[in-house]
């Protein structure tokens, strides 16, 4: 399979996962069920850090110089969001004063991701899956907000954040065309891909629902 039709199949496999998604699900399952607008901005408040320490941190160790530009700008990018969602949340009334997104610790998605080595796994499990699970995460956002009235805060995803997450995903998908051409490599990049999607918090509503590639194992 050449490079594009493996990326093409990865991208499907996903599409069908998300498909059984019901339309509050990732808030749900980050949220543990407490699905208000405040508590979900204080957890994207930690994705967003996590997302953009990952980036930063594979950025000097990743050789490829397309790999680089994209991981460079993805840490900028996400840093940025943490301060656009704080400063609604300080907006809607919340105090961040000490506020320490990583007080609980990083996630077990950042503790898996941070242990990957090479190029295609990386850029598999960080741009392209992880940043395909923040698109359909802040979608499900976005129609929340606008449900409960808050249309300044949907308003700040669908103009800013979510064109740039949707850019993320998209040079993640370049990089792994360009880079993805033999079998091991995609084998790599496949298996990295899947366990993103199995072990996101965003996601883990779906482990009762599905087989197939939420119960690949974790490595
Ligand atoms: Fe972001
Ligand atoms: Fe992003």
């Amino acid at each position: 399979m050449n490079s594009h039709e493996f990326v093409a199949q990865l991208v499907e496999e996903m599409d069908r996962l998300f498909a059984q998604l019901g339309e509050t699900d990732t808030l749900e399952s980050e949220s543990e069920g407490k699905v208000d607008v405040v508590t979900l901005l204080r957890l994207a408040l930690k994705s967003e850090l996590e997302a953009s320490e990952l980036a930063g941190s594979w950025m000097s160790t990743t050789p490829e110089v397309e790999a680089k530009m994209a991981l460079a700008a993805q840490c900028g990018d996400e840093m940025r969001h943490y301060a656009l969602i704080s400063d609604r949340l300080v907006e809607l009334g919340q105090d961040l004063s000490g506020f320490d997104a990583l007080a609980d610790g990083h996630s077990p998605l950042y503790q898996y991701l941070r242990g990957l080595r090479t190029t295609v796994e990386r850029i598999a499990a960080g741009p392209f899956a992880s940043e395909a699970i923040a698109q359909i995460r802040n979608a499900q956002f976005v129609n929340f907000c606008r449900q409960v009235g808050d249309s300044k805060t949907a308003d700040l995803y669908v103009d800013i954040i979510q064109p740039e997450e949707a850019h993320h995903h998209l040079l993640g998908r370049q990089v792994l065309e360009k880079y993805a051409t033999t079998p091991e490599l995609q084998e790599l990049a496949a298996a990295a891909a899947r366990n993103t999607l199995a072990i996101a918090d965003e996601l883990r509503n779906l482990a009762a629902k599905t087989t197939g590639v939420h119960n690949i194992p974790v490595s």
